[in-house]
């Protein structure tokens, strides 16, 4: 080797800039993070099913259950002392019809357990409810269908207005329409309005995709769906149309927007949070929890990091809210 060459390389031995010194420490490594990860930025979805007396276990997504009402209230006591910023209520009717009856009924399920946890949490927490009618419809779909079957958006938005207002006057602080109709958020903004509710928040589900990691969650709700949803989620190719949906549902009034699912569409969570000036939420789903659990339970990955990982890059590529099926736990794995 020449002199010079030797010169050379004892230099590149020797780099000038060492972006390693910034995680020499814990605390270093604390003061330079871009992204926090807080309880009160983690929502909590949870299931009330009819007519039972014990949680009942979901097999497909372990340690997540089927509330009955009165379990569900221990549950949401929990979320508030952890801190959480709010839950979002998902109900199994006892009975399921054509037009999901269940969903517009005062004392359907969904509704009662709106007013008993308002009741439990106070303005301790958020309480935010599913506004769609698959849980409800005996065909499983988010839309009252046409003779030949086909899901009628104008029809279902009528619907959706009805929903909004039962929820509405049982005491829900903030709904959140996911059946991805065409004008729902629009309709269920006039009706809440038109009925003196102009307090109810609408968290819109705008960029909503026809996902397969949506699989367990029909387990969860006992949905009888046949078919998909394709005519009204959103094709995963797609990223433009999000920001699209998005801007949509801000014009029409949300006051927050939703991507979903969450991970595999982290792309999609960045495009909206750049392009809209409400929070936006995104949805870490059934499918992304079971396959994480899955594995952990397989001794395959590391599950409580792995967790925090996921929910920390879910809000590092935008989203001010996560709901998620680990927020109590994060919570709590946060607080150590
Ligand atoms: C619709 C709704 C769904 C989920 C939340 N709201 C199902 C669907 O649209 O197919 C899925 C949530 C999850 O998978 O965790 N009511």
């Amino acid at each position: 080797m020449t002199e010079a060459a030797a010169e050379g390389l004892a230099k590149g031995l020797r780099p000038v800039v060492r972006p390693r010194r910034l995680r020499t420490t814990p605390a270093l490594r604390r003061m330079v993070a871009e992204t926090s990860l807080e309880a009160r930025q983690l929502v909590l979805p949870l299931f009330v099913r009819e007519g039972i007396d014990a949680p009942a276990p979901i097999s497909s997504m372990p340690g997540v259950v089927q509330h009955s009402r009165s379990s569900l209230l221990g549950a949401v006591a929990e979320a508030a002392e952890l801190g959480l910023g709010g839950v979002m209520l998902f109900g199994i009717p006892g009975s399921k019809d054509a037009t999901g009856s269940g969903a517009i009924d005062p004392a359907g399920v969904l509704n009662l357990a709106i007013t008993d946890v308002v009741a439990e949490v106070g303005d301790a927490l958020t309480v935010m409810s599913d506004l769609c009618l698959d849980e409800f419809t005996d065909h499983g779909h988010c839309g009252l269908l046409t003779p030949d079957g086909r899901v009628d958006n104008d029809r279902t938005l009528e619907r959706y207005a009805e929903m909004a207002l039962a929820q509405a006057d049982a005491g829900v602080d903030m709904v959140g329409p996911s059946g991805m109709m065409d004008g729902q958020v629009g309709v269920v903004r006039a009706a809440l309005d038109a009925a003196g509710h102009t307090d109810v928040s609408v968290l819109a589900y705008s960029a909503k995709y026809a996902s397969a990691f949506f699989g367990p969650f029909r387990e969860a709700v006992d949905s009888s769906l046949v078919g998909d949803r394709r005519t009204y989620q959103q094709d995963p190719a797609n990223g433009v149309e999000g920001v699209r949906e998005a801007l949509l549902d801000v014009e029409q009034g949300a006051d927050l927007v939703m991507v979903k699912p969450a991970l595999s569409y982290l792309d999609v969570v960045r495009r909206v949070r750049d392009a809209v000036d409400v929070p936006v939420a995104a949805y870490n789903v059934s499918g992304e929890y079971a396959m994480l659990e899955a594995a952990a339970a397989q001794g395959w990955i590391d599950r409580e990091p792995a967790i925090l990982e996921s929910l920390v890059s879910i809000r590092r590529a935008g989203a001010d809210i996560v709901l998620t099926y680990w927020a109590a736990e994060a919570a709590r794995l946060l607080r150590r």
